[in-house]
């Protein structure tokens, strides 16, 4: 099939920084060995070389690792088409001077999602053609609805690739390797065995200039909503029949839909963000005084919630989410506790030995498992040691990997039209307490460990 690449919001921070670097690697691992005409499209006025030298340095600045032949091979596959993307004309005319059987992305902000689709609807899309949107789904569940709804009526869902490069991580695949390759996992994945789950994304990053997106989104849009859940939803799953985006995506609805929001919105929600302070040698202000935050939005840059999954394997079991901006540190982990073993034959030591520990750590991705083990001295002595495994580097970024998937039209690493929606009915009841001030907005200083202590 001749595929051609459209880039709707060309000339983005989401395709400079991303995409382009994405398809950028496909090129130099030889993924991409036949030209693919790729056609971006946006509002400013210019032409194919303007469009070519922006991207040039997009690439320096954001895909340096990548050798500088595979990025000019790309440069000269670049097209570019001046339009207004929710005017069916103009879309018309970029799909024509794509050609092929086009992969549509809608790199824009969610707020243009709904009248682009419907446009692209007024198009008639060439049959085979690939719809992915970006992330935030829509605002709410009703927003995701709608996107459902006309996504419906332009492709098939299995040609509708929803983006959330958190499935494209080497960890977040890795899950499934863990569980459902070896046996020693899966027999104990359960609550009988598990004391709690937490799924923890701390970053030292503050706004990197995109308050335009992010006041009008905060940590739980951001995050929590989409790539949070995500994790949970693949930690949780019950085994595929097949690592199909079918099977995979069904198994993941499952989970979402037993997803019980919060009872207590107090006790189970925390919302906060950030005031001046040092992050490594950074300093940075208070959030309200960042440019383009409007302190009156009472944007949360940290949120945090708790969960139960409420079916016979998870029961009772706590699974926390959490992640922040501009924190103290880089924490970017899904930790399993277990429970204590029913018997302790060894003299406890105070409070006897932590329970074991399975951490699964992203970026840099490795695995650790905290054990219990006899000690060197006295030989009925317990120490804590690990068993740990780095992993190495991926050939490609997140993105590359997605980017390399939607052009093979494969959906397993897509979202599904059910967890899109799942996912916002999880988090619209914390939306609305903390609309409503039930829950207060709590501050911490930029380096810190966030309100809620560590991770
Ligand atoms: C993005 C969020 O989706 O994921 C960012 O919008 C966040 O706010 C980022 O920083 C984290 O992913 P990565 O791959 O950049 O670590």
């Amino acid at each position: 099939m001749n595929r051609s690449f459209v880039v709707l919001g060309g000339t983005g921070d989401l395709t400079g920084r991303l995409l382009l670097p994405g398809l950028a690697e496909l090129v130099a691992a030889g993924v991409l060995d036949e030209p693919v005409a790729v056609l971006a499209v946006s509002r400013e006025d210019w032409s194919d070389e303007e469009y070519r030298d922006w991207a040039r340095t997009r690439l320096a600045e954001h895909a340096g690792r990548v050798p500088e032949a595979a990025r000019e091979r790309l440069i000269g596959w670049l097209g570019y088409r001046h339009g207004d993307v929710t005017v069916p004309a103009d879309l018309r005319a970029a799909l024509e001077r794509a050609g092929g059987v086009p992969v549509v992305y809608l790199a824009l902000p969610n707020t243009v999602f709904l009248p682009t689709l419907e446009a692209l609807r007024e198009c008639e899309v060439p049959e085979g053609t690939v719809v992915a949107v970006e992330k935030p789904f829509g605002r709410n569940l009703a927003d995701a609805r709608n996107l459902n709804e006309v996504l419906h009526r332009l492709v098939p869902e299995d040609q509708v690739f929803r983006t959330d490069h958190f499935l494209a991580m080497q960890t977040v695949l890795n899950i499934l390797g863990l569980r459902f390759a070896n046996r020693v996992f899966e027999p104990v994945w359960n609550a009988q065995h598990l004391e709690r789950v937490d799924i923890v994304f701390d970053e030292t990053l503050g706004l990197e200039g995109r308050a335009g997106y992010y006041d009008t989104a905060g940590a739980l849009r951001d995050m929590l909503q989409n790539h949070l859940l995500q994790m949970l939803a693949v930690v949780a799953m019950e085994p595929p029949a097949a690592l199909d985006a079918r099977s995979l995506a069904a198994r993941k609805a499952d989970v979402l839909r037993a997803v019980r929001p919060p009872r207590d919105m107090r006790r189970d929600t925390v919302r906060a963000r950030y005031t001046a302070g040092t992050v490594g040698d950074r300093q940075l202000p208070d959030y309200t005084a960042e440019r383009g935050v409007q302190a009156d939005r009472g944007t949360e840059t940290y949120a945090e919630y708790t969960v139960e999954v409420d079916n016979w394997r998870w029961a009772g079991v706590p699974f926390r989410l959490r992640s922040g901006k501009a924190l103290g540190a880089d924490r970017h982990e899904i930790v399993l506790r277990f429970k204590p073993v029913p018997h302790l034959a060894f003299e406890p030591d105070g409070a006897g030995p932590e329970p074991d520990v399975l951490r699964l750590r992203l970026d840099p991705d490795g695995i650790s498992l905290e054990l219990n083990l006899n000690g060197a001295g006295d030989p009925f002595d317990l120490e804590r040691r690990s068993l740990a495994v780095d992993l190495p580097p991926t050939p490609l970024s997140a993105y590359g990997l997605l980017l390399e998937e939607l052009l093979a039209g494969e959906a397993a690493l897509s979202i599904s039209d059910v967890e899109a929606e799942e996912s916002w009915r999880i988090v619209e009841p914390i939306l609305a307490a903390w609309a409503a001030d039930e829950v207060p907005l709590l501050d911490y200083p930029a380096g810190s460990d966030g309100p809620a202590g560590p991770a």
